[in-house]
């Protein structure tokens, strides 16, 4: 998940200025002592209500897709248009837990149903992280979260490795519980810098596989690790890890395969991140997020500027026989090579910028495809900012004939 999205950034006290020349987005960050509610810290709060939000260009109307399933009560938000990044589960007791970016450390929201109502939790770490992605892994579960990086201290003297857009890490943490500030720190993991990626926006997939004994019976089980992450720069990477997958399997980077870029994408522009690998009939469906995710502010102006309903950030999917490479688009495009990317959920009526999305197999509702968005103001034809920030949202994943999905909002 989840973003290029603005790793918090602890430096500063305000919102920080991204140029736009740099990548997508904005490195908006909020620094100590205001990490909860609407406006964080700063310049914030004001920029909010500027009124260049982007006027209709026909996009707006189009029936294409469902809304997200209706929520009883407060909707999960984060109260800031930096992004959600949710991530979901549900724990063994049934309870389900929603982690998102929110200020500074993140925030937690549980709920017994998919619909409702959710509550909120509170922070759920004690440091800086961004677009968490909880997985299950053995009787315990492991977050992977973003996290700016001082790469100077691991000898990188690349100027950009400074750049608040290119500054990412991904740290591990695990909890048996997944209650707020119950996350034990495993470490940063090891991805070595590079231009051609950020690091983040991670995604754990586990992968069976039984490994055939000389003698014919059947032989040892074995899981396989794999992350993909990234990035604005050239798109999505996926490295091995150790099991358990709390530190970069031996030889991860010279094992990185590439799994997606689009090499036509004008920044900031059409540039894919957030990447969740779901697996499902002998496929691997690769699922990120493509366009704008956030509204960036105006160099000229430092005004808030939404981005066009045709920039914004939409869900895609690729999907491959094999999870480190060879995925490709329902027009057999190839997804690393030919630009290939299937839309499955863009921008509609109110629904602005969906993004940042993972997938659940959940007993309550099947499989599900959960997201982000923020609210378009239809009347009005500008994002609507009375509503403050991303918003948690859901729809049941279906597949067709020929196995590729498509939401459904029936
Ligand atoms: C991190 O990886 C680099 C190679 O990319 C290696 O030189 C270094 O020792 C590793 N550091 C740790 C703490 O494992
Ligand atoms: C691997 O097995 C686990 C446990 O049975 C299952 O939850 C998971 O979906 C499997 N992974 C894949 C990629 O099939
Ligand atoms: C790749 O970029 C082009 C040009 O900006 C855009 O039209 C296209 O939709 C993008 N592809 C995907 C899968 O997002």
């Amino acid at each position: 998940m989840k973003t290029a999205w603005p790793l918090l950034w602890s430096r500063r006290k305000k919102w920080v200025i991204a140029s736009l020349a740099s990548l997508c987005i904005i490195a908006l960050i909020l620094e100590g002592g205001n990490s909860g509610g609407g406006g964080g810290g700063g310049a914030g709060n004001n920029d909010e209500d500027d009124d260049d939000g982007y006027t209709g260009d026909g996009y707006a109307g189009s029936l294409r897709w469902p809304n997200p399933e209706s929520i009883k009560g407060v909707i999960p938000n984060n109260a800031i248009y930096v992004t959600l990044d949710p991530t979901l589960v549900r724990r063994d007791d049934g309870k389900l837990f929603l982690l998102t970016t929110r200020a500074q450390h993140g925030s937690t929201w549980t709920a017994d149903s998919l619909y409702g109502p959710w509550e909120y939790q509170g922070d759920t770490l004690d440091e800086q992280g961004g677009a968490p992605s909880v997985h299950r892994v053995g009787n315990t579960w492991a977050m992977f979260h973003n996290q700016h990086f001082d790469y100077s201290t691991v000898g990188v003297s690349h100027p950009e490795s400074s750049s608040p857009f290119h500054d990412a890490s991904i740290v591990v943490q695990t909890s048996d519980t997944l209650e707020p500030k119950s996350w034990v720190r495993q470490g940063r993991l090891n991805i070595t810098w590079a231009m051609k990626y950020n690091v983040l926006d991670a995604a754990l997939l586990t992968v069976n596989s039984t490994t055939a004994a000389r003698d014919g019976t059947t032989g040892q089980r074995q899981q396989q690790h794999l992350l993909t992450f990234g990035s604005y720069q050239e798109g999505l990477f996926q490295v091995p890890l150790a099991n358990p997958p709390f530190k970069l399997a031996d030889n991860a980077m010279s094992l990185m395969t590439h799994l997606e870029r689009n090499t036509t994408a004008v920044q900031p522009r059409d540039q894919t991140e957030a990447a969740y690998i779901f697996a499902r009939k002998g496929w691997y469906y690769l699922f990120y997020s493509s366009g704008r995710c956030c509204p960036e502010h105006s160099p000229q102006t430092g005004q808030l500027q939404w981005m066009r309903y045709d920039q914004a950030y939409r869900v895609v999917v690729c999907r491959s026989r094999r999870p480190g490479g060879g995925y490709v688009d329902r027009e057999g495009r190839d997804c690393l090579t030919e630009n290939g990317g299937t839309v499955v959920l863009a921008s509609h009526d109110e629904i602005f910028a969906p993004g940042g999305q993972g997938v659940l197999d959940d007993p309550e509702a099947g499989l599900i495809l959960y997201y982000h968005y923020a609210r378009y103001d239809m009347a009005r034809d500008k994002v609507d900012d009375t509503r403050k920030g991303f918003l948690f949202g859901w729809n049941k994943l279906r597949f067709d004939r020929d196995e590729w999905p498509y939401i459904d909002g029936a």
